[in-house]
Parts: structure tokens; sequence; C-alpha cells
């Protein structure tokens, strides 16, 4: 299938199952489906500078990253409307709320070792996208270690995507003036 089409068909899935639970960014009103377009715009960008990369792959897991975290979706639905390795990346990137939440990300991180570049490079872009600017409502420590642990991210996936690897650092950089330390 077309890329375009690809891409239509999960952000369309996507963003009604977050807007039927209502989620916005947050502290805001803008719905939540910007955020997934964000996040699938810089892996647009980054397959079209890295060879050999998977966009098709990478795109439909980008807009569908945050559906098992944060909707009523399954598993299974995302093996069946779109694809197993597209629901296995996802399963990936969603955090094991049955753990505590100190380990979740390194849990997270670990399971993500195990799969393509192009899903870590989900995790990049998911990153990237978010650290843009804080939440108003986050208070310095909460930025302070949503960097920390950007650090952390762009460590432990190093060598999965160059271009994307570059853009993170540029915005950790950048963000220290948030968290100022
Ligand atoms: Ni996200």
């Amino acid at each position: 299938m077309e890329l375009q089409k690809v891409y239509q068909r999960a952000i369309s899935f996507a963003a009604e199952k977050h807007a039927r639970r209502g989620q916005t960014l947050p502290d805001s009103i803008i719905p939540y489906s910007v955020h997934l377009s964000n996040v699938a715009m810089e892996i647009l960008i980054a397959g079209s500078k890295t060879k050999g990369f998977d966009t098709i792959l990478a795109v439909q897991v980008a807009l569908l990253h945050d559906l098992l975290e944060d909707t009523y979706t399954s598993a299974i639905e995302l093996e069946v409307e779109f694809s197993k390795r597209v629901s296995v990346g996802v399963q990936a990137l969603t955090k094991d709320k049955y753990l505590s939440r100190e380990i979740q990300m390194k849990d997270c991180l670990n399971r993500l070792k195990e799969l393509p570049a192009e899903i870590k490079a989900v995790k990049l872009a998911d990153r990237i996208t978010n650290l843009q600017y804080p939440p108003f409502s986050w208070t310095k420590e909460r930025k302070k270690n949503y960097l920390v642990e950007a650090e952390l991210i762009l460590a432990e996936l190093a060598g999965c995507n160059r271009y994307l690897e570059r853009r993170m650092k540029r915005e950790i950089k950048q963000y220290r003036k948030y968290a100022r330390y």
C-alpha cells in the first residue's frame, strides 16, 4: 500500500480513539492527534534521510504509538487492523503500568532494544517533539527529570538513527533553559 494511504488510515484510526477519551495535549485544548502527526512528521523526514528505512512501518507505529497506553485499544486489534509488526512495535513503546514508575522507562528501553531501528526511531521522534516546550503546569523538578530521562533514551538507543539522534541532542540542549541545570 502507498505511504499516503497508510498514513491517512492510521491517523484516522488513532485520532478517533484518542478523541473518544477526550484526550488533548497537556494543559491545552489542542486535540491529541496533533502530537501524533508531529511524531509522524519527524519520522517522515528521518525516513527521507536514512537509507533502507522502512517508513511504512515506522509511520504507522508513530501514529499509533500511544493507543495502548492511553485508549481502549488492544494489541490484537492493532494486529488485525494493521499488522503483527506494527502491534509489536506499539507494545514495545507502551509502559508496563504494573511496574513501579522508576523502572518503567528502563523496561521500555530494554524491550525496544530487541526491535528494528524504525521502532527505536519512533521513541526518539516522540521525545524530540515533546522537548519543544514543557506543559505550563510542570514543576522545575518534573522538567529536570524529563531531561534526565531524555538523555537516558538517547544513550540507550544510540546508533538507531543518526539524523534523529542529532536532532534530539539539539532539543535536549535547548530544553535545558526550562529545567536550568
Ligand atoms: Ni507520545
